[in-house]
């Protein structure tokens, strides 16, 4: 049986970049798949055009639509808000910061700009949202259900969705030469320090954080030539993030389980 079934103990989850790719169809598998958490809140920066997302909401009263833009301070705050009054005292079970950018651009293209634009997304934002998120984390890590030293899902956990292109280790050989993308493979690295640093920082509220890579995969960003699809890599990436534990706090993990090298 899918570790994605511990969804079902899971008051509430929160997505980032739900209008199309993984967030979207991590809220699909999440109503559609037997295992819905209580309430699973879809976020997107502009909630108005993306139909696939209203009709999943209009069939599922599980889930809510809010307007995120993850660059905008103002949109973060208000956005807490509006999640604080959903979830009131039980707080925010599990927020997965997904969504993000790949400015491509090789050494001789790169430019400062297009650096601070990826980092700003795909690095700075998910920080800033995490910090805004954490009284609502703290609340629902306080009333954890296993225990003051279980982690996990069930009780509060920030799950960042990285790239092993954010590896320095595994850039080297091939993969270097496949992929030269400065602004991505560094915003990506940035947001790995960002994963770890948070996870000494969250310890001693119990709030498990993490850094997932959802595999190469057929959206806007993956491109059609990549291996899996949404549904494949959103079905084993639910199950790694139904099953972390206080073992896995801290971790780099792949979209199979097994951890890989920073
Ligand atoms: N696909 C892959 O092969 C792959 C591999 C490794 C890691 N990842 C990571 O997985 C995550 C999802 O990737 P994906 O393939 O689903 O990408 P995608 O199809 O390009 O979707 C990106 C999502 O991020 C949202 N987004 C971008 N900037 C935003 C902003 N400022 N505010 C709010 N939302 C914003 C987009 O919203 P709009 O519709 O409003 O633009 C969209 O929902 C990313 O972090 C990506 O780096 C993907």
């Amino acid at each position: 049986m899918s570790a994605a079934m511990n969804f079902r103990n899971c008051g509430s989850v929160l997505v980032t970049g739900a209008s199309r790719g993984l967030g979207l169809q991590m809220v699909d598998s999440l109503a559609t798949g037997g295992f819905s958490p209580g309430k699973i809140i879809a976020t997107s920066r502009n909630p108005a055009s993306t139909q696939k997302l209203q009709e999943l909401a209009d069939n599922h009263p599980c889930i809510h639509i809010i307007t995120l833009d993850v660059l905008d301070q103002e949109s973060i705050e208000k956005c807490v808000e509006e999640v604080d009054q959903l979830v009131q005292e039980e707080g925010l079970n599990c927020l997965i910061n997904n969504a993000g950018i790949n400015v491509v651009a090789d050494f001789h293209t790169v430019t400062a700009e297009k650096m601070i634009e990826n980092f700003h997304t795909n690095a700075v934002a998910p920080l800033m949202i995490t910090k805004a998120f954490l009284p609502l984390l703290k609340r629902a890590a306080s009333r954890g259900a296993g225990g003051a030293g279980s982690m996990g899902i069930q009780r509060a956990a920030v799950i960042n969705m990285t790239s092993l292109l954010g590896s320095v280790e595994l850039n080297w050989g091939e993969r270097a030469n496949t992929f030269k993308w400065y602004p991505y493979r560094t915003s990506k690295t940035a947001l790995n320090m960002v994963s770890r640093c948070m996870a000494v920082d969250l310890e001693p509220e119990g709030i498990l954080c993490m850094a997932i890579h959802p595999g190469w995969v057929r959206t806007d960003m993956g491109g059609s030539e990549a291996p899996l699809s949404s549904e494949e890599s959103v079905a084993s990436v639910l199950s790694v993030i139904g099953g972390l534990t206080e073992k896995d706090h801290g971790s780099f993990l792949n979209y199979t389980g097994e951890t890989l090298p920073w």
